[in-house]
């Protein structure tokens, strides 16, 4: 009997020594002694500079979070009142199901896509919730790496910070087309056309809905008719991410045009949805991922897929965002409310682009800043160059990310005279 203990105690030393990984046995000081320190984050970098920053005129630019015009974190009424009936109404705190609620995601899709789309109406859209607009995203990305057949997606240049790493993270290859032109500070529609002519067949092409994120530049109606058809003659797979519904015109319908444009069209795209912005619920992340299918049961087949990659990743997702925003869309007069309130931020934001545009004019400046008012949305890009944005941050105290983007929604009537001073300051 011992003898046998020893000659396995023997067996599995000798199998210890010759599977141990390398890496293991070369370090005995500490398992994670190799794991280099990584770069910040380029905004939270701004917003730790920001923070350290004593100047009383200091302003941060680089946080896309909308602010009232006091420049505090705003509370939608709507919200509140929604979350008050909840309290109300005794809530408890069960899981959700896997795809969340279904008020949730039936409210919205139908707010993506409208409520007398096809897509809704006859149930072909496979709409789960996610972990707000990036979890959306990575879902949609995790399914595209599972079930699409090519595993390419083409980016506009630039794009959202994120969209990189979670797409790549994905397992899917990275490519971009062309879509912001320095030059005019807007959409280089020629460029764009050109290179999504010549996208090989088949892969997935990333779409911003609206308020493209950095620039701040969306195509003209026009022009995304065009895009459609080329986007369809190469036989492209659209995959819309919608972070900003409502945020960019101030009108939900306005801002879901290039959505429901291509459905009219005959895509059936995917689409990641956020309630971060439109409805001021940053931290709660709620969004929907969609995909539209051809029939109802690709629809049941397809929603069955998504929940098997979500159970693994987080089994479920958080309520109490979901719970506000179904009540908001579901419960008339809150909708109402909220279509109002939507449509004041957005509204402040297009009234501080005027006054930066305006401010500059007054101090002198020779530029054509046109771009300003022309881009929507949450961000401008300015077109300032890193040397200028440097000088913004260290002789102004105005924080913002080295690409020249700017959170208009970090603005306010106290504010957007010192930043057109400064902007002139250092564009003279
Ligand atoms: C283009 C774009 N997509 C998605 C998101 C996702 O945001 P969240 O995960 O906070 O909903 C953002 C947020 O900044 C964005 O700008």
């Amino acid at each position: 009997m011992m003898a046998a203990i020893r000659s396995s105690r023997a067996v599995f030393g000798n199998f210890l020594q010759k599977n141990l990984c390398p890496a293991i046995s070369a370090r005995a000081s500490s398992v994670w002694a190799g794991v280099p320190m990584g770069p910040p984050d380029a905004i939270l970098g701004v917003t730790e500079a920001f923070k350290k920053d004593t100047n009383p005129k200091k302003i941060n630019l680089g946080v896309g979070a909308y602010r009232g015009d006091d420049g505090k974190p705003f509370i939608l009424e709507c919200v509140k009142k929604a979350e008050r009936q909840m309290l109300e109404e005794g809530l408890d705190h069960e899981y959700a199901p896997i795809s969340g609620f279904p008020a949730f995601t039936s409210a919205s899709a139908a707010l993506a896509f409208g409520d007398n789309s096809p897509v809704v109406k006859e149930g072909l859209n496979a709409t789960t919730q996610g972990v707000s607009g990036t979890g959306s995203l990575r879902i949609g990305a995790a399914f595209l790496s599972r079930f699409y057949a090519c595993k390419e997606i083409y980016f506009p240049a630039p794009t959202w910070g994120n969209h990189n790493p979670i797409f790549k993270d994905s397992g899917m290859s990275i490519k971009s087309y062309r879509y912001y032109d320095p030059k005019t500070c807007g959409f280089d529609f020629n460029g764009a056309i050109e290179d999504i002519s010549k996208i090989p067949e088949g892969s997935v092409i990333l779409l911003h809905a609206c308020a493209h994120n950095p620039t701040g530049v969306d195509p003209k109606p026009e022009q995304w008719k065009e895009m459609s058809q080329v986007i369809k003659k190469r036989n492209l797979y659209p995959y819309f991410d919608m972070a900003y519904q409502g945020f960019a015109s101030g009108d939900i319908d306005k801002d879901a045009y290039a959505l429901r444009l291509f459905i009219e069209d005959g895509h059936k795209p995917c689409l990641a949805q956020s309630f971060a912005k439109n409805m001021g619920l940053y931290g709660e992340r709620a969004g929907a991922f969609t995909i539209v299918c051809s029939d109802k049961d690709e629809q049941a087949r397809v929603l069955s897929q998504i929940k098997i990659l979500i159970r693994p990743m987080y089994s479920n997702p958080p309520i109490h965002g979901a719970h506000i925003v179904s009540k908001v869309l579901n419960t008339p007069e809150l909708r109402k409310e909220w279509l109002g309130e939507v449509k004041s931020m957005a509204d402040r934001i297009i009234t501080m682009r005027s006054m930066l545009k305006d401010g500059l004019a007054s101090e002198g400046s020779k530029h054509n800043w046109q771009h300003i008012t022309d881009q929507i949305g949450m961000f401008c890009f300015t077109g300032l160059k890193p040397d200028q944005v440097d000088r913004l941050i260290k002789e102004f105290s105005i924080y913002l990310t080295k690409d020249g983007r700017i959170s208009v929604a970090g603005l306010s009537s106290s504010n957007v005279g010192y930043l057109a001073e400064a902007m002139h300051q250092v564009t003279k």
